[in-house]
């Protein structure tokens, strides 16, 4: 399925957003002719994806739309395969349900139409982990689903969203006889290729900017932004691949997140103080991502991912970039 000597053409949902516009990125620096999806093509929000190397060449921007069928159906036709990324990110039930499970159908369905070689999905660590009923000691991996009551019952409307969208896409598979490979991620950072701030990075964000006073007594997992644009393109490269992959680095605590932001960033009003310091600090949980390693992928660490974060979020002017003590001394001596 790699491109040889008639290029490959990959249609990508969304392809303005975080995780997108990496994976259009290295699709076009692979060969591949590109077809992104986009609400609006004028929006300047989506300029960046017209500097990328290569997209004079071989990116076309299509305005599509989760809801609009026929626009989906343009933007598919004639592509060999599809990376359904487009999803709202919010926990509002009447914004996130509907785009994201039959927006996922509509793709499937147009998928079919045009015979592609495979679909890519990209759902989320949100269909995957969300069970009170799992116990701690439980290696979380593939084959777990994330419970629709209690999503309903603690109002996660995004989780609850992801794991009907992504049933949607393995029944209506199914049905068409669609190869579909799916990407669960889990909280994903790293550097922006986009102008906006997606909500994953508004995460880091609220730890350097001093909205966030405390971190709470909870555990979070990582990767990082361009192992998960890679493992979407491996995964259409490898012909053994199936099922679901889950894409996590590490699972940290906030405590240890603060931590390493503070000794990277000193100069930036980072919490100290956990919000419930009264409870047991939160444990990790355990999880196994033997699948991606099977792939041959070596992840970046949270470490660089976070440094490479705060990083980006400066070079596009979201956080001031403040001299630190010691570049106040060079500066003066
Ligand atoms: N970032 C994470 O931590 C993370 C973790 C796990 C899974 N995921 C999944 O990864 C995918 C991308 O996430 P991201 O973080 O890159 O988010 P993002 O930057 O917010 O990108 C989401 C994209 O979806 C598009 N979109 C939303 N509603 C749409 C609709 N009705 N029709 C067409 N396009 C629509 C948006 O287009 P506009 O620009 O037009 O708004 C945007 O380009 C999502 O499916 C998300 O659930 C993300």
């Amino acid at each position: 399925m790699s491109p040889v000597s008639t290029p490959t053409t990959i249609c990508v949902t969304g392809a303005g957003g975080f995780i997108a516009s990496w994976i259009v990125k290295l699709l076009l620096e692979k060969g591949y002719v590109v077809r992104g999806t986009v609400r609006n093509p004028d929006d300047a929000k989506n300029n960046h994806l017209r500097e990328l190397e290569g997209a004079k060449e071989r990116l076309t921007l299509c305005k599509a739309d989760l809801l609009d069928f026929e626009s989906l159906r343009e933007a598919i036709i004639g592509c060999d395969g599809v990376f359904h990324t487009a999803s709202p990110v919010t926990d509002d039930p009447e914004q996130m349900v509907e785009p994201a499970v039959t927006g996922t159908r509509n793709v499937i369905v147009a998928s079919a139409e045009a015979k592609v070689k495979r679909v890519i999905f990209t759902s989320s660590i949100g269909a995957v982990y969300m069970d009170p009923n799992r116990s701690h000691d439980v290696v979380v991996d593939e084959s777990c689903w994330s419970d629709l009551e209690f999503c309903m019952n603690t109002k996660n409307w995004y989780c609850y969203g992801k794991v009907l969208a992504e049933q949607a896409a393995w029944d209506e598979a199914k049905a068409r006889g669609v190869d579909l490979v799916v990407v669960n991620p889990v909280l994903v950072m790293g550097p922006l290729l986009q102008p906006t701030v997606n909500a994953s990075i508004i995460h880091i964000l609220k730890y350097l900017t001093g909205s966030a006073k405390t971190y709470a007594n909870s555990v979070q997992a990582y990767v990082d932004v361009r192992d998960v644009a890679l493992i979407h393109i491996l995964l259409f490269e490898t012909p053994s691949a199936s099922g679901r992959y889950l894409c996590t680095e590490s699972v940290l605590h906030r405590g240890e997140v603060v931590e390493i932001l503070a000794k990277f960033f000193p100069e930036y009003p980072i919490p100290t103080k956990c919000k419930d310091e009264t409870k047991p600090r939160a444990k990790p949980y355990k999880f196994s991502n033997q699948k991606l390693k099977d792939l041959g992928l070596e992840l970046k660490t949270v470490k660089q991912s976070l440094y490479e974060t705060v990083k980006s979020l400066q070079e596009k002017g979201h956080l001031p970039v403040q001299p630190t003590q010691t570049d106040d001394i060079h500066i003066r001596s």
